[in-house]
């Protein structure tokens, strides 16, 4: 969570950081600053709020130039969101300003040590701490920056990405990282940093990722040195050319991300198979399984992990993996998974899906497995990722850049991948004949296009909102592998809407939900054709019968439940597995309609981030 971005170099680093942090604000956004340094001063500015009110009030209220400056955005987690508690911070001389994204555990203890020395602190962050630390340790060792900033993180318990410079020594930002990302963008004597490389992309492909546990002091007219913070050993940076473009971080025409990255599915679900699914060849070509297919094949079971919207993505796929290529599968919220001592074996085969590759838990969750010695492999859409460099291998979704806070083509995107592994293991495993793998890889094929087929029914869907926009809650309902599009539903309209929604197994519903039903209950269901049709409709007439407005997800040419539903939203046919990367289209189109509809804001959610990088 929050996001850190800094510039040095030789133009005014004002606009790059605003835009930078405004391209960062999916990881939160109670409230932002900056700090400038212009010759002779540092000029900082930072309030609650959005990166727009940090543009109105800096306007106001410092001088903007200046070449080497860092700025923040912020998810709040020690001290309230508000202007003092904002990013960044000085040290007590007033030398010294940091940002932070990360949590200092044992900072109460440093913060009583430091107050001893005569430290005095404005805010109740953890970060005033640290960069008070760091000042206590140059004027007490007679050392500078980069190594004060060394021998003070051997001093501090958590995780962090800071960046820190000193007026003193004004070409040089400090920066370390330890458990949250941090990238460097190398430009033509400048350079940036920040928490991934969207602020920089326009003026450099060259970046570094920061490992956990290095830092690196970024000196003009220098290359990047990189060491260990613990042991001080040089660590040699690994520059990559990254790939990325501007048009995938912006919005491209659309009102929000969210809308944009909806309607980018079909063209996000092709990229994520292109190359893999070879209908014509008879073949799915995954390096990450062929290379390990033993390990697979000879699983007692697969684990996977993973929160939010990742988790619902591996419900999918438990339903996958055991329908199609029968292998027992675990799905474990990350958070859970990683605290409650789970049986785990070196035959057993761990699956992180996360879309950002960051999230805390699911991290953790991996460590634990890798310890316990499973073989851990991951899904992820962002490359280079911790998420996919901790894990043994893995695929990435190719979903492209997700801004929207609200996951929509990651979702699909993984469930994606996960088709095309449990398929291909269903064929090495034998569990499918030649005529059936080929027809389900050819099914495959045509999913981009329905996709787009189940996209035209947006404007039917903005009207169904419109009549449930007022609404306090919903109850979505799903069958067999439309249960977890349920939750996904009910995830999306909570998210973004709040409006209170729950997602069941349309069976269960007579064991609780059933009990408010009333007039005012809108129930969407998934009443796709197969899965468990017939049963689901009896469902149906059960809302009907208590009066519940009915908004069904049905397949095109559906007869029966058009007479008993108030609304019909149809979706094309295809193989059952393959029902989630259709019905979830409609939902992820109705919370976001709702939402636009309540003067919500879509794409930054309050409260949320859309990378959660602390437990
Ligand atoms: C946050 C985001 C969700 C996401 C979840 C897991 O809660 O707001 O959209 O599903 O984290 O994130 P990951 O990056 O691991 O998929």
């Amino acid at each position: 969570m929050c996001g850190i971005v800094g510039y040095i170099g030789h133009r005014d680093a004002y606009p790059i950081i605003i835009k930078g942090l405004q391209r960062l604000e999916y990881r939160g956004y109670d409230s932002a600053g900056i700090a400038l340094y212009d010759g002779s001063h540092i000029n900082l500015s930072k309030t609650k709020g959005k990166v727009t009110d940090l543009e109105n009030k800096s306007k106001s209220s410092i001088s903007m130039s200046g070449n080497l400056g860092i700025g923040h955005t912020r998810w709040a987690t020690h001290g309230v969101p508000n202007d003092v508690n904002s990013h960044p911070h000085y040290s007590n001389s007033g030398d010294l300003v940091i940002i932070h994204n990360g949590i200092i555990e044992n900072y109460e203890s440093l913060k009583k040590e430091l107050g001893k020395r005569g430290y005095s602190f404005t805010s109740d962050t953890d970060t005033e701490v640290l960069v008070n630390l760091i000042e206590e340790v140059q004027k007490s060792e007679g050392v500078l920056l980069g190594q004060a900033v060394q021998i003070a993180l051997n001093q501090a318990v958590g995780a962090y990405a800071i960046a820190v410079f000193d007026k003193k020594k004004p070409d040089e930002i400090v920066v370390a990282k330890l458990g949250s990302p941090l990238a460097i963008g190398i430009g033509e004597n400048e350079f940036f940093v920040a928490s991934d490389a969207s602020p920089f992309i326009e003026f450099t492909n060259n970046a570094v990722y920061l490992e956990d546990g290095e830092m690196a002091i970024v000196r003009l007219g220098k290359e990047i040195k990189l060491r260990k913070i613990q042991n001080d050993a040089i660590a040699y940076p690994n520059i990559l050319e990254l790939q990325m473009n501007l048009e995938e971080i912006e919005k491209g025409g659309y009102d929000h991300f969210m809308l944009k990255e909806i309607y980018e599915q079909p063209r996000a679900i092709l990229d994520t198979y292109r190359g893999r699914l070879l209908p014509d060849q008879g073949i799915i070509k995954m390096t990450g399984i062929d290379q390990n297919l033993e390990k697979f094949l000879n699983a007692n079971k697969i684990i996977i992990v993973a929160c939010g919207t990742s988790w619902h993505a591996g419900l999918v796929a438990e339903y996958i993996f055991e329908d199609l290529a029968r292998i027992p599968v675990e799905v474990e919220y990350a958070s859970e998974f990683r605290y409650r001592n789970p049986v785990i074996t070196e035959k057993d085969v761990l699956i992180a899906i996360s879309q950002s590759g960051e999230t805390a838990d699911t991290l953790a969750a991996i460590k634990m497995a890798k310890e316990k010695g499973a073989f851990v492999y991951g899904v992820c859409n962002v490359v280079g990722s911790s998420i996919s460099r901790e894990t043994d291998s893995g695929t990435y979704t190719h979903a492209g850049p997700e801004i929207g806070v609200a996951s929509t083509k990651a979702f699909t995107t993984q469930i994606t991948v996960l088709t095309l592994m449990a398929l291909k293991l269903a064929k090495e495993k034998g569990e499918f004949s030649e005529s059936r793998f080929h027809e389900y890889l050819t099914e495959l094929e045509t999913i981009p296009a329905k996709v787009e087929k189940a996209l035209e029914s947006n404007t039917l869907v903005e009207i169904i909102a419109d009549v449930y926009k007022h609404s306090t809650n919903c109850l979505y309902l799903g069958r067999g592998y439309n249960f977890p599009v349920a939750l996904e539903g009910a995830l999306k309209l909570k998210e973004i809407s709040y409006i209170h929604a729950e997602g069941y197994p349309a069976a269960e519903m007579k064991h609780g939900p059933i009990a408010l039903i009333d007039e005012q209950m809108p129930v969407i269901v998934i009443a796709t054709k197969k899965g468990h049709y017939e049963k689901v409709v009896s469902n149906i007439q059960e809302i009907k019968s208590r009066k519940g407005k009915i908004i069904a997800i049905v397949t095109e040419g559906d007869e029966q439940v058009v007479d008993l539903a108030d609304h019909v939203i149809e979706v094309p046919e295809t193989i059952e597995s393959f029902t989630p990367l259709l019905t979830t289209i409609p939902l992820q189109l109705l919370s976001y309609h709702i939402a636009v509809m309540r003067d919500c804001n879509v794409d930054q959610p309050r409260n949320l981030a859309k990378s959660v990088t602390v437990e």
